[in-house]
């Protein structure tokens, strides 16, 4: 069966969806929405049996939905329309949410239902609710709509507002005023809960000192205090705020403006002049966790098992946020343990170098050269601890250096969910580093190798393992997924063979320095990164700039719409 996406973007969910579906033999290809006009020529040059719009934000031509089975996923319950199906869920504190599959018609989330299913709600951001939850229903509800589209014998249900089980409504797109906080009289969980609902995009608009900003990444705080809305303290990439009841971390924001373009960065560094008489509250990513607080790295000891958890805002790992880690790393190889476990965070492992940090500094050149180095420092203490066993524990997704960070470790473990992106060349054919010359030829064959860098796709945690990519992928949700790898470290660390296993270790490190040094991996590849961020090739600083400003594309990548890869027929009509 030939499946064609529609898609506004080759978002998570349709990365996983694409995964999923191939996984399961179909032939998918996909087309970004850009216009009418390519949407239909995509259609007629793929003749597809079926279409799937993972994530649109226009309606799909009639001409194409007329002719074709159309099947919309929206992330609501049944009966709920409108663009902001999460953001409201969240505002309206709904217990229970859902993603329905329905077929597209002239009424915009208003056609007949294939599937639908239901997921409990968390306190959470619609990002990482997007994510965890929305994508793994849809995945379920997509399946279950294609079965039955298979089947030839299902009739789908049409809506009916008069069935009492049809719960969701119809509602306006929320605005700006919707989501405005009141400093003055929002409880913290209100603000929170109005942050985490505009996660992502668009942000929450308020202002800072007269100037407007779009708030992002809130955490709450359960001890310093202040008058409320103005800031407190600072740490890291934070800034602490005072509400009537507490106190909330803003960790990202995007300054407004009606001039240019502007895109997120850390709250320290968007507000970087006005913060020299805010104090900086420190806290030792070592010391014991007693309350809420932001911290972005933190490590706590079980045992001879030691948990070292970073968690980085869309998993994006500037200079210093490598330094730190780099530093936590080394200190938790200074202790006792056996084995150091690398948590990642719960939303993402790693998705690299930080692209919005890099866009923003007065030299992006310098900068990508200075993160890109200190990633490398990162990686390379990982691959030379021979004191300890590395384990890497994939909570979520990664993506390009991020990849390749969890393959210094001796053993790396992934929820089955988990979707990664083991390739550098989307952002303007960048060659990467991160001693990935050295990695990657360790777990899969030249040949693979080139496949995964060249094919530019994503692959799910059950195919990385198929490769030998990772180690094993545990089909379990975030909590048990944490619990078993606690298992098996507290296995590994207590096991009789351990010496055995560290020893092999150390002497394969010998083997292997003496084959290449390290050195030599590093200088080579940072050779070919010195030609894409100082070289006559503009290529990758596009990319960049392109990726952090969010600029629609042009046209969809060929790697992407296989059918593009086709002779073409006749574009006239579908
Ligand atoms: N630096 C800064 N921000 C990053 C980032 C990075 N390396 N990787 C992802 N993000 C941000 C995205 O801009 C997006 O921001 P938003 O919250 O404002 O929408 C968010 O993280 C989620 O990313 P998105 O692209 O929407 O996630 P996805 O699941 O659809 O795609 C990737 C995942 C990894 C394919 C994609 O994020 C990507 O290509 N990232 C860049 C990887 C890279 O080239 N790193 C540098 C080389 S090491």
């Amino acid at each position: 069966m030939k499946i064609l996406f529609l898609t506004h973007s080759f978002n998570s969910l349709a990365q996983r969806l694409h995964v999923e579906l191939t996984r399961h033999r179909f032939e998918v290809s996909v087309e970004l929405d850009i216009s009418d006009a390519v949407s239909c020529e995509a259609v007629t040059l793929f003749q597809p049996d079926l279409i799937v719009a993972p994530f649109l934000k226009r309606a799909i031509p009639a001409i194409i939905w007329q002719h074709y089975r159309c099947l919309i996923v929206h992330p609501g319950i049944i009966g709920d329309r409108g663009p902001s199906a999460l953001d409201w869920a969240i505002m309206q504190d709904q217990l229970q949410w859902g993603v329905t599959v329905l077929q597209a018609n002239a009424e915009m989330d208003a056609g007949d239902i294939w599937a639908s299913q239901v997921f409990p709600m968390r306190f959470a951001t619609k990002s990482s609710l997007y994510r965890h939850e929305v994508v793994e229903t849809a995945t379920a509800a997509v399946l279950q709509a294609i079965s039955r589209v298979q089947s030839g014998t299902y009739t789908p249900i049409p809506l009916n507002y008069a069935d009492p089980n049809v719960l969701g409504r119809l509602h306006a797109p929320i605005t700006q005023t919707d989501r405005a906080i009141d400093w003055e009289r929002d409880s913290t969980r209100t603000i929170l809960k109005k942050i985490h609902a505009a996660d992502g995009f668009p942000g929450v608009l308020d202002s800072i000192e007269g100037v407007s900003y779009y708030l992002f990444d809130a955490h709450t705080e359960d001890r310093l205090r202040g008058i409320p809305g103005s800031i407190i303290a600072k740490r890291q990439n934070a800034i602490c705020r005072a509400t009537i009841d507490g106190a909330v971390w803003i960790g990202f924001m995007k300054q407004k403006s009606d001039t240019q373009s502007t895109f997120k960065i850390a709250a320290t560094l968007a507000l970087q002049d006005s913060l020299t008489d805010i104090p900086e509250i420190h806290l030792d990513a070592f010391a014991s966790k007693t309350g809420n607080t932001y911290r972005d790295i933190w490590f706590e000891q079980e045992d001879q098992v030691g948990y070292l958890h970073f968690s980085f805002y869309n998993g994006a790992m500037d200079t210093r946020q490598c330094e730190r880690l780099r530093e936590a790393y080394l200190r938790a190889a200074d202790t006792s343990v056996r084995i150091i476990v690398l948590m990642g965070g719960p939303d993402f492992w790693s998705n690299g170098i930080h692209l919005n940090h890099i866009e923003y500094a007065s030299s992006p050149a310098d900068e990508s050269w200075r993160n890109i180095n200190a990633m490398n420092d990162l990686v390379l203490a990982i691959i030379t601890n021979t004191r300890q066993l590395t384990v890497a524990a994939l909570q979520g997704n990664a993506g390009a250096g991020g990849v390749f960070l969890s393959l210094a470790a001796d053993h790396i473990y992934a929820r089955t969910s988990v979707i990664l992106n083991p390739h550098y060349k989307n952002m303007g054919n960048l060659y990467g580093s991160e001693y990935w010359t050295y990695l990657l030829p360790r777990r899969v064959s030249s040949e693979q190798a080139n496949q995964l860098m060249d094919t530019r796709l994503p692959i799910g945690a059950m195919e990385a393992q198929q490769l030998g990519l990772i180690d094993d992928c545990l089909a379990l949700d975030h909590a048990d997924f944490v619990k078993k790898i606690r298992e098996i470290a507290t296995g590994m660390a207590a096991s009789t063979d351990y010496l055995q296993q560290l020893k092999k270790k150390q002497l394969q490190r010998q083997i292997d320095e003496r084959r290449e040094p390290l050195q030599s991996y590093r200088s080579e590849e940072l050779q070919r990164m010195q030609l894409n961020f100082y070289g006559f090739d503009p290529s990758y600083h596009v990319a960049r700039y392109h990726f952090v400003y969010k600029r629609p594309h042009g046209w969809t990548p060929r790697y992407l719409a296989r059918h593009r890869g086709r002779k073409r027929r006749t574009t006239a009509g579908v």
